[in-house]
């Protein structure tokens, strides 16, 4: 898939291909009125679909957590399993925007610690930029990781990370004290160089607004509409999860495909359907059976 920004070079073989959609497109993009597609994935084969249906940034969310590793949450992934996941991914893209995300407690104590972590995803598992949660408290930490070259996506209003301080509460910014706490985080998430901002669960005026104020793109994920892209989690959109938030989209039911399947594999083996000679099966050169047999 072409995009207006994306320049087409001649690769050796003859054949076009389109460019890595860069940091600085992603903003082009926003500038121009064009909304940013954002998915979230974990493993090589879903990275290859995605890059290939022309999605333009996919995050390796710590929502692999909960998603794909059975984790109550996402509290517990370690850097370990997320440069793992991210490095699957990595091989798998060829045009999408690729940004990892910083686990709970890689980047909270130190600044020294976060460029160190956020350097393994550049290096280890040849990430173009990293996302990390909060607000005010992680502006410091953001400005050094961005003056070492290292593009940070920010992520703001509910923040998975920090569950169980949030509680049952799950949409933040509906009163006017939280309300005013986000637009002045996102403004100085903005002033610290991030070159987008995640906005979760949180009403849609105020995304609208955060949106509008701010020159970075903004990605929401149950923020409305007026968000300058959209992020959903990979198992959502294709019918994997459970019980889905209100914001999540089912775009396919895979739960019962995949259960389909593999029950009409098991009935198939179960009754000597699968294999058959005719497809499934390799032949022994002629003669060859007979002389087994004499033996
Ligand atoms: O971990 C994740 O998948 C995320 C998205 C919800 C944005 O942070």
């Amino acid at each position: 898939m072409l995009r207006p920004y994306n320049f087409v070079k001649i690769v050796p073989k003859g054949l076009f291909m389109p460019d890595k959609i860069t940091i600085p497109q992603i903003q082009k993009m926003t500038d121009a009125g064009e909304k940013i597609s954002v998915i979230t994935a974990y493993d090589h084969p879903t990275a290859v679909l995605v890059d290939r249906a022309g999605i333009d940034m996919v995050l390796v969310g710590d929502s692999v957590g909960n998603n794909i590793l059975g984790y109550p949450s996402t509290v517990p992934v370690t850097m370990g399993e997320m440069i793992h996941h991210t490095k699957c991914v990595r091989r798998g893209l060829q045009q999408a925007l690729l940004v990892g995300d910083m686990p709970f407690m890689s980047y909270q104590s130190t600044p020294k610690k976060a460029i160190e972590n956020a350097g393994r995803f550049m290096k280890e598992a040849g990430t173009d930029a990293v996302k990390l949660e909060g607000g005010e408290e992680m502006v410091e930490t953001i400005r050094k990781i961005v003056r070492v070259g290292i593009p940070v996506m920010g992520h703001i209003g509910y923040t998975p990370q920090r569950e169980s301080q949030f509680g049952a509460q799950r949409v933040q910014g509906r009163d006017e004290a939280t309300a005013k706490k986000i637009l002045h985080d996102a403004q100085l998430l903005e002033q610290a160089g991030v070159f987008s901002i995640v906005l979760e669960a949180m009403p849609w005026r105020l995304a609208q607004l955060i949106s509008d104020q701010l020159r970075v793109p903004t990605i929401g994920i149950g923020a409305g509409p007026y968000c300058d892209g959209q992020v959903l989690i990979i198992t959502d959109v294709l019918g994997l999860t459970k019980s889905p938030f209100r914001f999540v989209k089912r775009y396919a039911n895979l739960e019962e495909i995949i259960e389909q399947a593999v029950r009409s594999y098991r009935d198939e083996v179960k009754n000597g359907k699968f294999p058959t000679i005719e497809e499934h099966s390799f032949k022994i050169q002629k003669g060859v059976m007979s002389t087994l047999k004499d033996k």
